[in-house]
């Protein structure tokens, strides 16, 4: 099916079910097969606007009283019963700011990442793999033990070496392209389960 068809589908049904944008589909599929949701309770969604993500795990979290943040540097607008943060994530207090409003360490970090696209691929690439280290970095530091920690990897060389220095901090690591990404995008989603809970601070250089 043509991009511009497939794409046109997908943002009609967002729109039809009353998503912020067709990226929801993505984290639908990613909990159909990963069950990321099951029994949580307090969830942080790192690059979150325009906000779909939010809404499905708003829908999939089947606790009354739970924590959701989400966080971007963009404005989000309000969606009730969710947190946002309007921050980059390379500001310094972004993880006790976080970790103030969770109150316990969070069960799920999502990242969506990703950064403005200049056009040069390559360098859309490592900006976008450097997001989704640092993204890793902080979800570290906000997840509690045996949490979970989705996130969006746009394949290249380092995409391997990143997917195994995960593996160091959790105990399953898979990764996972949606039918409603499209083919030719480089992007991959890394799923990583079983937070092992040992939080040594990790520099990007090492990523
Ligand atoms: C693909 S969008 C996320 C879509 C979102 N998952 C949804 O369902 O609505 C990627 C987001 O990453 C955010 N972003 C990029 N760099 C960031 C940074 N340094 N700090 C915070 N957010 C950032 C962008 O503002 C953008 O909203």
């Amino acid at each position: 099916m043509a991009r511009w068809k497939k794409d046109e589908i997908y943002r009609r049904q967002a729109r039809k079910a009353g998503y912020r944008s067709r990226a929801a589909f993505k984290l639908l599929e990613i909990d159909n097969r990963f069950e990321i949701f099951k029994d949580t309770a307090r969830i942080v969604d790192l690059c979150c606007a325009p906000g779909s993500w939010l809404q499905v795990a708003k829908e999939r979290c089947d606790v009354s009283d739970a924590v959701i943040i989400g966080i971007d540097i963009a404005y989000v607008k309000p969606i009730s019963g969710v947190n946002i943060i309007q921050s980059s994530l390379e500001s310094p207090e972004l993880v006790d700011q976080t970790l103030g409003l969770l109150e316990k360490p969070a069960q799920v970090v999502l990242s969506d990442c990703a950064p403005k696209l200049s056009g040069n691929k390559s360098l859309d690439r490592e900006r976008q793999l450097w997001l989704a280290k640092l993204s890793f970095q902080i979800a570290i530091k906000l997840l509690d033990k045996d949490g979970c920690f989705v996130t969006k990897v746009f394949q290249s060389n380092e995409f391997r070496d990143f997917v195994l220095q995960t593996r160091k901090s959790f105990r399953l690591v898979k990764t996972y392209k949606p039918q409603s990404s499209f083919k030719r995008s480089p992007e991959m989603y890394l799923i990583a389960k079983g937070f092992r809970g040992v939080s040594e601070p990790v520099s990007l250089a090492e990523l």
